[in-house]
């Protein structure tokens, strides 16, 4: 299996059923870029390097996510609108073990 099934709620509050390949080294703000479910610009400003929080998004599935690294926490502890399940989307690397993950976009910050 390459692909896997991953729910994405945009910042209009609409759902997208999308596929994610797990054998292209993308992470889930990539993911989110490349169906262009956020404007350019305002998501994925730092390359993906836990340097900004616009990738920022809810995890509301139960699936074991890899612990946060010091970078992400650092980030996250700084960011607006941070929830208990608050992660950063460049950090959320895509492996068949998170088939059925459920996730919302944050709201842009400004
Ligand atoms: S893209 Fe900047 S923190 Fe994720």
């Amino acid at each position: 299996m390459s692909d896997i099934k991953i729910k994405i709620t945009d910042r209009d509050g609409v759902l997208h059923e999308i596929d994610a390949p797990t054998d292209m080294n993308m992470n889930l703000m990539e993911v989110v870029r490349s169906y262009e479910l956020a404007p350019e610009g305002t998501i994925g400003i730092c390359g993906g390097m836990a340097m900004c929080a616009s990738c920022q998004c809810y995890v509301n599935s139960g699936h074991d996510l890899p612990e946060k690294s010091d970078d992400e926490e650092a980030m996250l502890s700084e960011a607006f609108n941070v929830e208990d399940n608050s992660r950063l989307g460049c950090q959320i690397h895509m492996t068949e073990a998170l088939d059925g993950l459920e996730v919302e976009l944050a709201p842009e910050e400004i």
